[in-house]
């Protein structure tokens, strides 16, 4: 028995193959490597001494899909395989509806055919739209998103939740992040964005190799304690040992679950910086900058139905996020290329 993992050669994904493949999983890869290289899958064999199984692949293609499935004995499937650029999915929406929507709906279909009827889907806060409620539970009522991409996660988990609802042989678990950072603590292994960072820690994390001159913090007149955005990062390593967890929730025959991975603990950007720079000794430039359109001021979580649920917690805290993001682009200042 094996677990398909699509989109395992991307950030999220090759870190939940090591933890896979450290609790003794045999993994299977699937992914089109549009925004990832194989080199990551390198680098997982490397650390657990144990060889991935790699099909290049699309989603959108159904032949393929069924190949794979003809030739291994998939048990679940972890689902990261997706676009995530949120302004990119604002200039290109049908792209991003075609590549999430129906690139999902055709691997549960593929996956019906074959019999393999559990699915952990990876979800996102931003569901959440600007919500109801902090810290975030579960409970908290889905929100309005503000961009393709948000729309593409809460049309999936509609999606998903439907399918479970008619056929009770689905066991699904929709895991929503909050905001995932830091990089294995080998140094071997991180985030490999293309072009200029979208994101906060790699874009710091750029600034800090000389690679952008300062980072552009976007707003700081939120109402939050410093007057910049808050947000709830978590070690990458930890949110991939939720999925560890969640497939054992799987195997117990769960049905439909929703958690949200998320330390609970909110962080300023300016408190990122300031970690960032005690934790590795060097000094961030930066300046304020307009709002970003679509940001909002606060989201962190409540986790707590993870850990009632599923046993799991974060482990890592901000300096070991900081220290890990840093070690792996000093040690990688170009990613997986050379
Ligand atoms: P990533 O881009 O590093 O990984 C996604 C992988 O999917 C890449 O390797 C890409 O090549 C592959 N892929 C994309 N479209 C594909 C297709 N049609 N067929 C096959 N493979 C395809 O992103 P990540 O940060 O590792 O995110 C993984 C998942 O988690 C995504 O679904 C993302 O939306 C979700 N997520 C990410 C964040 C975040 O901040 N990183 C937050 C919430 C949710
Ligand atoms: N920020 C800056 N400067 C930058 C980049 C970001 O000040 O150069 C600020 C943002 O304004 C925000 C905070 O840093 O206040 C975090 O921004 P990110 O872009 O790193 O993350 P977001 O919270 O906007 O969104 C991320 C992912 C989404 C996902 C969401 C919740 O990009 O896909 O986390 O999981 F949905």
């Amino acid at each position: 028995m094996a677990i398909l993992v699509t989109g395992g050669a991307g950030f999220i994904g090759s870190h939940t193959c090591v933890e896979l493949q450290q609790a003794g999983y045999d993994v299977v890869v699937y992914d089109n490597l549009c925004n990832s290289s194989e080199e990551s899958l390198k680098r997982v064999e490397a650390l657990t001494g144990k060889a991935v199984k790699f099909y290049k692949g699309d989603i959108l293609d159904r032949d393929r899909l069924n190949e794979v499935f003809e030739k291994e004995d998939i048990d679940s499937c972890i689902h990261f395989a997706g676009l995530k650029a949120v302004g990119e999915s604002v200039q290109k929406p049908w792209e991003y509806y075609e590549n999430n929507i129906a690139g999902t709906l055709t691997l549960v279909d593929v996956m019906r055919q074959h019999n393999c009827k559990n699915i952990i889907f990876s979800s996102s806060a931003t569901v959440y739209g600007d919500p109801a409620e902090i810290p975030i539970t579960e409970n908290c009522p889905k929100g309005q998103c503000t961009n393709p991409y948000g729309w593409t996660k809460s049309m999936l988990e509609q999606i998903l939740t439907d399918i479970q609802k008619a056929d009770s042989e689905w066991n699904v678990v929709l895991l929503r992040y909050f905001n995932p950072i830091g990089a294995h603590p080998s140094g071997t292994m991180g985030e490999n964005p293309n072009g200029i960072p979208n994101n906060l820690m790699p874009y710091i994390t750029q600034v800090a190799v000389g690679k952008l001159p300062e980072l552009g913090v976007f707003g700081n007149d939120y109402d939050t304690p410093d007057g910049t955005g808050v947000r709830d990062y978590i070690h990458v390593v930890d949110l991939a040992k939720g999925h560890v967890k969640a497939l054992k929730k799987i195997e117990d025959n769960s049905g439909l679950s929703i958690y949200n991975l998320g330390t609970g603990v909110g962080y300023s950007v300016l408190d990122i910086v300031k970690n960032f720079e005690e934790a590795n000794n060097i000094k961030i430039p930066y300046s304020i900058k307009p709002r970003r359109a679509g940001d909002i001021a606060t989201c962190y979580s409540d986790a707590t139905k993870a850990e009632e649920e599923l046993g799991w917690t974060a482990e890592y805290g901000i300096k070991e996020m900081c220290a890990d993001s840093w070690r792996w682009q000093k040690n990688n200042p170009n990613g997986y290329s050379k």
